[in-house]
């Protein structure tokens, strides 16, 4: 199996994508950090808790880590994922424990502990992960790949161009980009690809598990929200598609491009820009996802529910 630091920041889409990670045996799920994004980092951190719990992980340690950006204020993602950053269902107390390092720190203690080298999964704003580089430099030889959701090839959704993770801390975007570790880039012109419609939901339902059923209440709240905010009929599954590459690499169709993030435009500032025209003096830097293939990545994920539920 593949060894996983999950970094996140719950959030409907990146619970999915915890239980993929724990159901399926490709993945060993050694790690999971916190970040704030969705909500701030001690509710993100109580989210990652819960759905690790709920997936029955006890072992896995998780720690919340940083809680605002690497510069100026934290902006939340409350208007999609709601006050606890995981509205819809009723949670129990979570079985697995905050492990008390800071997140950062056990992202480094993985890597150190770790024979072959890591991959990390990034699905909130890259605050850790930058901050885990600029720390510990020597970090980036026991990283195998970054494996993001962020960005787009097309428009934006937190503001016409940019995209919430990338916008929420686009310096620590930049500066993960720029560290010569090899990055795989899931942005929004690939997630809007993964639509949770009726079909999906019913599959999920059929299930007939408790944990299934939780599903679906996550996944009609976070329905609603991007009915509200955007219009969408049904709402796209960003995060887990990340895991899902993992699993089975034909999921993600992606060329290799030269990826900037844009700091400084007034009305840009987040924007990632993907030269996939090589129009630009750009060697390729990154590895940009374009296609999806819908069967495979809801059969993982469905499949992960149906896995967990059963247990
Ligand atoms: C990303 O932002 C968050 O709201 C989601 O969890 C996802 O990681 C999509 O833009
Ligand atoms: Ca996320």
């Amino acid at each position: 199996p593949i060894p996983v630091i999950l970094d996140c920041d719950p959030g409907h889409d990146d619970a999915m994508a915890i239980l993929l990670a724990v159901a399926n045996p490709a993945i060993e799920l050694r790690a999971v950090t916190a970040v704030a994004g969705n909500q701030t980092v001690g509710k993100t951190a109580l989210n990652a808790r819960r759905m690790l719990s709920l997936a029955g992980a006890y072992q896995v340690p998780v720690a919340a880590g940083c809680d605002r950006p690497l510069s100026g204020a934290l902006e939340i993602g409350d208007y999609v994922h709601g006050e606890s950053g995981l509205d819809g269902p009723a949670f129990g107390e979570p079985a697995v424990p905050l492990d008390p390092r800071h997140g950062v720190d056990l992202m480094h203690d993985t890597l150190t502990a770790a024979a072959e080298p890591v991959t990390i999964v990034a699905i909130g704003p890259l605050t850790n992960v930058a901050t885990l580089l600029r720390r510990y430099p020597g970090a980036s030889d026991q990283i195998r790949e970054i494996v993001i959701m962020g960005g787009s090839t097309e428009r934006g959704n937190h503001t016409p161009y940019a995209e919430f993770n990338i916008y929420a801390d686009p310096e620590a975007a930049a500066e993960v980009l720029g560290s010569g570790v090899p990055t795989t880039w899931v942005g929004l012109n690939v997630s809007h690809q993964a639509l949770v419609t009726t079909d999906v939901l019913d599959g999920i339902s059929a299930l007939g598990t408790p944990l299934a059923d939780l599903c679906v209440e996550l996944l009609t709240f976070f329905g609603t929200s991007y009915q509200r905010t955007w219009g969408f009929e049904a709402p796209p599954l960003h995060d887990p598609i990340t895991v899902a590459y993992l699993i089975d690499p034909a999921v993600l169709g992606h060329v290799r491009v030269g990826l900037r993030v844009e700091l400084d435009g007034a009305h840009t500032r987040g924007a990632t820009v993907a030269d996939l025209h090589r129009r630009m003096d750009w060697e390729p830097n990154a590895n940009v996802g374009l296609t999806l293939d819908r069967d495979r990545f809801w059969n993982l994920m469905i499949g992960a529910i149906d896995t967990l539920g059963s247990r």
